[in-house]
């Protein structure tokens, strides 16, 4: 994200939102997606593939390859590219192993 200092656009973004990603606190801003928020953090990856632990994150940033799939409140495989932000969203990172799926 460009920061508003030197967005041509002018926009006046402040934190508003504070979100937590396995258990430490990320500030975002209202409108963002949690994957914006994710990025704006400096994170590119926020779960390994099942069979390699391979790291990913964003791939096509609309909802159709879920690679950005993160638990939110309990609810597991949310998009993060698809899912706004909200205050107090508590988003834990998946790793999970298929069975049988070993190197
Ligand atoms: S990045 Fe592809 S579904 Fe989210």
């Amino acid at each position: 994200m460009v920061p508003s200092s030197v967005d041509v656009v002018g926009r006046a973004d402040e934190v508003d939102i504070v979100i937590e990603v396995d258990g430490e606190p990320v500030p975002g801003v209202r409108g963002q997606t949690l994957a914006g928020v994710l990025l704006a953090a400096g994170r590119d990856s926020w779960r390994t593939t099942s069979r390699s632990r391979r790291p990913r994150g964003v791939f096509c940033g609309i909802g159709v390859c879920f690679d950005c799939v993160v638990t939110v409140n309990g609810e597991r495989d949310v998009r993060a590219c698809q899912r706004r932000a909200c205050h107090g969203d508590t988003v834990t990172l998946q790793a999970d192993e298929l069975p049988g799926a070993g190197s």
